[in-house]
Formats: structure tokens, C-alpha cells, sequence
């Protein structure tokens, strides 16, 4: 039987900041992208020019079918130096939240999203919670300005998301700063040390999880006591962790460590952003590899779209607060895979909605191919292709395909 999505479910796509307005000049990553030994595989350059191409993108995605885009406020450009705030570089964000308004386009804004101000992360970053003043102080300026004309806002983008990559035996334990020379190296030639660089991602997962932690539930605050009235929540990195025999106990570690304190912390939200991508299985001697026979992406992890029903339920029962899929998709050069992904992704998730799971909305990442972190922009998340020499835009078989289920707010059996 078709299932009818409940009136006002709110179907968007999202992006952030970096990985698509490009020249992110004063942000920690552009930094360490051109590092001597860099891990990443390209700098993220122009990326997909969106700073300046954002009013055709944005009547692109109402073209295509959304009702709503999911996008980060860049703070390295707002706060470039320790204490001055750029108005034009808030202007602009304005200009952003109200060309959505003009095309009916909901916004919904992340304040942070895995880059930081240099200055901010040379001197300690996310690993010191004496820091998180410093981002509460740009949360404050941020929505003293752009408040009254935001839909939803994010505070941090997957807050969990080291935390997640070492439980699930990704990253060692310091986090990929402790193996990866060239972050302590780029340090010291910025005047900071390899101990106190504390860049979101690459930094020492445990810590950072606990500042962004105290971060997210301060900034909650200090987002609502600002103009405008919205909900605000965190967005949380959730691959579904699998137990096979055995396995049980490292799966209920990985859940303590990795998302329960989040879950937990956001019974006082309005929602929880649920984001995945694909599962990690654990048996009695803890992360497995991937299950032979399962394609494995570019991206290295498992294609397993269904992921997202695990996810959803554990989180809307911790948290007991209604969901928003805040991310959801796959990297690939094949457009029928994608498609084969979300049909079984969106299938998972209506199964949760039957039951009665409150899912509120679902943002499919991305909207865009664009900068993929330490993979450049070898993965092609988007559900349209960029020509980078040109920046022209083309949307995909899948973007289609997509739209058409936005637009009828139905899921075809
Ligand atoms: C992040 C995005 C990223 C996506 C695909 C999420 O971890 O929020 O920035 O591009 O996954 O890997």
C-alpha cells in the first residue's frame, strides 16, 4: 500500500558551508587541506562557487521539489579574527535565509558544521571546554542577526561523530591527529602545538565529544533566547551498530559512548537529527569489516540503506522527542544505486512511521556533488552534478526521482 506522509512533513536537502561555497580562506581546514603532508586528497578550492551561486541553487532545489534546505552559517567568515564580526558576511547569510523565504524554501541552519575560525582551533579548538564560551559568543552575534528569519536551527552538525568513527574502530583513540603527522607538524608552523590543535574531526575524539557536548546544550539556549522562534536541536552521526553473536556488549558500549549522551541531553530539545549513512557490525571480538557479498562504496563502508530504520527507532526511543532526518544518502557514480538507496532507505523509514515513530521531516545529503572532507571530491553525494570548471549544474535521474516523492508527500508501495 502507498504510504501518505503526514501533512507538513518537510522533505529537503542539505549542505554545508565548506564543502560547497568555497575559498573557506580563514577556516581551520583550508589550513590543514594545504598542510605539508596533508591526509586530504585535494584542497576544497572554489568547491561548487554556491557563496556566489546560492539564488539559482536555491530556486533550484523549489524547482526540483523541496520544500526546505538545510545549510551551515560559515563562523570562520563571521568571526575571522577573535572578536570581530563581520556584518557583510552576516548580510550575506541574510540575503541566503531570505531568498529561501522568496522561492518558498524553508531554512534551516546549522551554526556549526565540522569547520572552525583558525584562531579558534590553533588555540586548542574543541577539545578545551573553556572554548565553548568562544562559540556561544558567535551563536549569540549569529542569531541576534539572522533569528527572526530561520525555520529550524542545528547547533552542531554530529557533535558525535569522532566519538562514532572510533568506537566503530575507525579512528585509534587519540583520533586521526595522534597517526597523522602533518596536523601537529601544521600546528607548530602556525605558533600553536600539536597538543593543543583541536580541530573538530581529526582531533582527540573523547574530548571533543565532551566539550561539543557542553556546547551543544548551552548554544541550545542561547539560540532560543535570540529573535525568532524555532526549534533548535543537535544533528548526530548515526551509523547502525549491528550486534552478531556475541557482539552485543560492544554494541551497547558504542551506543553509551558515542550517541547516549547526546540522545540523552536531547530529551530537552525539540528534536534530534538523525544522519546515516550505512551500519558497523560487532561480534564477541568487537568492529567488523565489512560482510562479504555487500558492495562496498566509495566511502568504505557497507551500501546498506536500511541502516536508517535501526537508527531512527533507537534514537526516537532515548530521546522520547520527534525526529528530523537531517541526512541520509551515497556517494556513487551511479545514479540507478542511489536511487536503488533512497527507494530502500525511504522504505526503512516508513516502516518507522508506521509504527508511530514522530519523523518530521527527511533532508537528503546532497543536494550538490561537492567537497567531501579527506576525500576531495572523489564521492558524488549529489542529486546534482557540477561541471567545476564551468559551475554549471545538472540535475540527475535521481533528483527527479526524489522530487516527484517531495512533491506528492507519497511513498509508492
Ligand atoms: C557530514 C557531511 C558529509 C556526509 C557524507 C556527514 O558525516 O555531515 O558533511 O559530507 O556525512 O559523508
Amino acid at each position: 500500500m502507498p504510504y501518505s506522509f503526514p501533512q507538513g512533513f518537510v522533505w529537503g536537502t542539505a549542505t554545508a558551508a565548506h564543502q560547497v561555497e568555497g575559498n573557506n580562506v580563514a577556516s581551520d581546514f583550508w589550513m590543514l587541506e594545504h598542510a605539508p603532508g596533508t591526509l586530504f586528497r585535494e584542497p576544497s578550492g572554489d568547491a561548487v562557487d554556491h557563496f556566489h551561486r546560492y539564488p539559482q541553487d536555491i530556486a533550484m532545489i523549489r524547482q526540483l521539489g523541496f520544500g526546505a534546505y538545510r545549510f551551515s552559517v560559515e563562523w570562520a567568515r563571521i568571526e575571522p579574527v577573535e572578536g570581530y564580526f563581520s556584518i557583510a558576511a552576516l548580510d550575506h547569510y541574510r540575503r541566503m535565509i531570505a531568498s529561501c523565504h522568496e522561492h518558498g524554501v524553508k531554512p534551516c541552519v546549522t551554526f556549526h558544521h565540522f569547520t572552525s575560525p583558525l584562531w579558534f582551533t590553533l588555540d586548542g579548538g574543541w577539545e578545551d571546554r573553556a572554548n565553548v564560551d568562544r562559540f556561544l559568543r558567535f551563536c549569540e552575534r549569529t542569531v541576534r542577526h539572522l533569528g527572526d528569519l530561520i525555520d529550524t536551527a542545528y547547533t552542531i552538525n554530529e557533535a558525535n561523530l569522532s566519538a562514532t568513527l572510533q568506537v566503530a574502530g575507525v579512528f585509534p583513540p587519540g583520533g586521526l591527529k595522534s597517526v597523522a603527522g602533518f596536523v601537529g607538524e601544521a600546528a607548530k608552523r602556525y605558533g600553536s602545538t600539536p597538543e593543543r590543535i583541536g580541530p573538530f574531526l581529526l582531533g582527540d575524539p573523547m574530548k571533543l565529544r565532551d566539550t561539543m557536548l557542553e556546547a551543544h546544550v548551552r548554544a541550545r539556549d542561547v539560540i532560543k533566547s535570540g529573535p525568532g522562534s524555532f526549534p533548535v536541536g543537535v544533528t548526530l552521526a548515526m551509523q547502525d551498530f549491528q550486534a552478531l553473536p556475541g557482539g552485543e556488549a560492544h554494541v551497547a558500549r558504542a551506543r553509551a559512548e558515542s550517541w547516549d549522551p547526546f540522545l540523552e541531553a536531547a530529551r530537552e530539545d525539540d528534536f534530534v537529527g538523525v544522519q546515516t549513512y550505512s551500519r558497523s557490525r560487532f561480534d564477541a571480538n568487537g568492529p567488523m569489516g565489512p560482510e562479504p557479498g555487500v558492495p562496498v562504496l566509495i566511502m568504505g563502508y557497507e551500501f546498506w540503506p536500511e541502516a536508517l530504520e535501526g537508527t531512527v527507532r533507537y534514537a526516537a526511543k532515548t530521546a522520547n522527542v520527534p525526529i528530523h532526518v537531517t541526512e541520509n544518502g551515497i556517494g556513487t557514480t551511479d545514479d540507478a544505486q542511489r536511487i536503488d538507496y533512497e527507494r530502500r532507505a525511504l522504505a526503512a523509514l516508513v516502516k518507522c512511521m508506521r509504527d508511530g515513530i514522530d519523523v518530521r521531516g527527511y533532508f537528503y545529503w546532497s543536494l550538490m556533488d561537492n567537497f567531501e572532507w579527506l576525500f576531495g571530491y572523489g564521492p558524488e553525494f549529489g542529486l546534482v552534478a557540477v561541471d567545476r570548471t564551468t559551475q554549471r549544474r545538472r540535475p540527475k535521474p535521481s533528483a527527479d526521482w526524489l522530487g516527484a516523492i517531495a512533491r506528492s508527500n507519497t511513498f509508492p508501495d
